[in-house]
């Protein structure tokens, strides 16, 4: 890898209950994602209101995930419900932003799920980073 080789920064949200746990079996696992990816620790995925991604986009993120519990698993009952029916209406408002559809991801991934969450990361990461920087909802009060 060349030293100036493209690195997207990612946005992960993970709830507490099984994504973020599962980050960590990854983590405790060896199992390795870039560092790019900066994981934001919610208590549920429904707890990520839509604002916080186009906000993560205007702040400079290249892509964003959301990782919540299994359908059903949810340690509030249902609120990863709400989560997938708020984030099928965010993507078709990215898209009528231009925000490339792949820039955004929901993925279930449970507290055993170590390897999933790191193979998702790796996957997420590529993806992004053959669309290239996110220029399109940047605010430019947001940069350094
Ligand atoms: Fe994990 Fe609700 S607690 S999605």
């Amino acid at each position: 890898m060349s030293m100036n080789e493209y690195k997207p920064l990612i946005v992960a949200f993970c709830c507490n209950w099984c994504s973020y746990a599962g980050a960590d079996l990854a983590g405790n696992n060896r199992l390795n994602y870039p560092a790019d990816v900066k994981i934001i620790r919610v208590p549920c995925s429904c707890r990520v209101n839509p604002m916080f991604i186009l906000r993560a986009f205007q702040r400079g993120a290249d892509g964003v995930i959301l990782c919540g519990c299994h359908p059903g698993d949810c340690h509030y009952t249902s609120g990863n419900y709400y989560t997938r029916r708020r984030m099928s209406l965010l993507f078709s408002m990215l898209d009528y932003l231009g925000i490339e559809r792949e820039r955004t991801r929901v993925e279930w991934v449970s507290a055993a799920e170590g390897a999933k969450f790191a193979a998702t990361m790796n996957d997420f990461v590529e993806t992004v980073a053959k669309l290239g920087e996110n220029k399109r909802l940047e605010d430019l009060r947001c940069k350094k």
